[in-house]
């Protein structure tokens, strides 16, 4: 759906009251986030964490959420945009406002891990192709670094 010419998108931190509208734009991604043990996370993420929401007239299209680690590195744990609005800048509004207030607050670089290059798979080929498009940098390959039996990680990281 494109943008509406008269709606200006807002990004704004999340608050309780977006959890519900995150969790319909995860399920109107299933091809992304298939597993339920990954929607489950995400949804605590979003009742959780702290994070930014793009919001279009008076509706949630997109978010994002961050953990700490230690007083330098906030990581960037789940990110979507609904799928009717993919493609359209909404992923890099919400990054560019992440950078300042991750600046704002002393941090000294952003965080991501994604499935590595290694593990054939286009929907994880677009996520990477987007974090280096708004500037995430690859850092290393890590095996098993979701736990034993998992696949291996891409760490992906953006000096502040
Ligand atoms: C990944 C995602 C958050 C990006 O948000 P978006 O609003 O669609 O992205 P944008 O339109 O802001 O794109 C920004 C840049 O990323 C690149 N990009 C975005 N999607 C891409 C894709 N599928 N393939 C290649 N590059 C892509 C574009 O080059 C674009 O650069 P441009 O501004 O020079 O055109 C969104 O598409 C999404 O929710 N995807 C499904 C879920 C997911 O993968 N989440 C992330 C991991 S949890």
């Amino acid at each position: 759906m494109p943008l509406s010419q008269g709606l200006s998108l807002e990004v704004r931190p999340l608050t309780a009251s977006d959890a519900e509208s995150c969790d319909q734009i995860i399920l109107s991604l299933p091809h992304y986030f298939g597993h339920e043990v990954g929607r489950l996370a995400c949804a605590q993420a979003v009742r959780t964490s702290d994070g930014w929401v793009a919001v279009l007239g008076e509706h949630v299209v997109g978010f994002l959420t961050v953990e700490p680690h230690f007083a330098t590195t906030l990581e960037i744990t789940w990110m979507a945009v609904h799928a009717d609005y993919r493609g359209q800048g909404i992923g890099r509004q919400l990054m560019s406002r992440l950078q300042q207030e991750a600046q704002i607050r002393g941090y000294r670089l952003l965080l991501v891990a994604t499935l590595s290059p290694s593990v054939d798979d286009e929907g994880y080929a677009a996520r990477r192709a987007f974090y280096q498009a708004v500037g995430l940098l690859p850092l290393q390959e890590v095996p098993l670094y979701w736990g034993v039996g998992s696949q291996p990680a891409l760490l992906l990281v953006m000096p502040l």
